[in-house]
């Protein structure tokens, strides 16, 4: 854990949040179903978390959008995969992730999945670095505004490290 600098939100505190967006969601979709696409491989733990937290008929789906491999800067493209042909038409879906930086890889996901179809198309963050936004798109559902800083755990990682983390720290400048 040498490259750790400090812990920005400890398991409690991502716990309570969690929670609390949750009930937001299970309130906003009452008596409805919901199709959670969870945004491989950082919300793999949030998506865990949140959906057992949901008091909905919810399915998951998974796609996995890459962009930045080692680096901790965003690159221009966004590559999406997923195994066969996932059906939204006519269904609410709510896209999750767990950091939103710059936008590019929602927004590119929001395009896929609007041609669609779906009844309504929404979006769930964990962490929101607001600063950094380039593309034009609405987040639904946001947990903390964090600052222009590289972070780490619960499912984000640094060059494939520290995704195990439960808890959610800032990475030493030199290690970025
Ligand atoms: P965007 O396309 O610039 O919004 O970047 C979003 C994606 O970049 C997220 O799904 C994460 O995988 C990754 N990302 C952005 N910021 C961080 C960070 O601070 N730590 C780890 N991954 C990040
Ligand atoms: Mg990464």
């Amino acid at each position: 854990m040498d490259d750790i600098q400090d812990i920005l939100f400890d398991e409690q505190t991502i716990t309570d949040k969690v929670r609390e967006i949750a009930a937001r969601i299970s309130e906003n979709y009452a008596g409805k179903e919901l199709v959670l696409i969870c945004i491989l491989k950082g919300a793999a733990v949030f998506t865990a978390d949140l959906m057992r937290r949901l008091t909905l008929r919810v399915s998951v789906e998974f796609v996995q959008a890459a962009s930045y491999g080692a680096s901790t800067t965003s690159s221009k493209n966004i590559v999406v995969e997923h195994g066969g042909e996932i059906d939204i038409s006519g269904k609410h879906v709510l896209l999750v992730d767990t950091i939103i930086d710059t936008g590019k890889t929602m927004d590119c996901l929001f395009k896929k999945f609007e041609a669609q179809n779906p009844a309504t198309l929404k979006a769930v963050v964990l962490l929101d670095k607001k600063a950094r936004r380039t593309a034009d798109i609405m987040i639904s559902y946001s947990g903390f505004e964090i600052p222009d800083t590289f972070v780490v755990g619960y499912g984000m990682d640094h060059g494939e490290k520290y995704r195990n983390l439960p808890y959610i720290a800032a990475l030493k400048p030199a290690a970025q």
